[in-house]
């Protein structure tokens, strides 16, 4: 088994998605082992995105980030970081495969209603920025 953090983002939170977009992800046989809703500040945004810090888009995606509450989630499940990015879809919405939460929830690249980790390591290094371990329950 395997862990990934999660993301749902302020455009989701605001049209009230949180619950449809946590059914997808149960469907998918993910297991959401801790959830906390945020107001993420600018200090957490930019330290959440550094490896994003050169491109142009930087600044717009802090906005966003930072522009209403989040949820913030730990997921486990057998390959849960690869799993959970197919469940999500593509980056863009309009390249999102069809049944994935970007496809049926997402507005735009710049309001594409999840994050997942792209990576184990990364996955290990996020979940730390955001939980405790005690705070997770598998
Ligand atoms: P995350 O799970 O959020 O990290 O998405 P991702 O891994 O599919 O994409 P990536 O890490 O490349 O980019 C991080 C986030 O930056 C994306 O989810 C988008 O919200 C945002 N983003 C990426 N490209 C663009 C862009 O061209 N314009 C804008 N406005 N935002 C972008
Ligand atoms: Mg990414």
């Amino acid at each position: 088994t395997e862990r990934t953090f999660s993301i749902i983002k302020p455009d989701a939170t605001k049209r009230n998605l949180t619950g449809k977009i946590n059914a997808v992800i149960e469907d998918a046989g993910l297991r959401i082992v801790a959830q906390r809703r945020i107001q993420m500040t600018e200090a957490q945004a930019k330290k959440f995105y550094e490896v994003h810090a050169e491109r142009p888009f930087y600044g717009e995606l802090v906005e966003t980030m930072t522009s209403a509450p989040v949820v913030v989630q730990v997921l486990e499940g057998d390959n849960a970081m690869a799993r959970y990015r197919e469940v999500m879809g593509a980056t863009n919405p309009e390249q999102a495969a069809e049944g994935t939460i970007r496809k049926l929830f997402a507005l735009n690249v710049g309001e594409n209603s999840v994050h997942g980790s792209d990576s184990v390591d990364n996955a290990k290094i996020e979940i730390a920025q955001f939980f405790k371990d005690e705070d997770i329950v598998g």
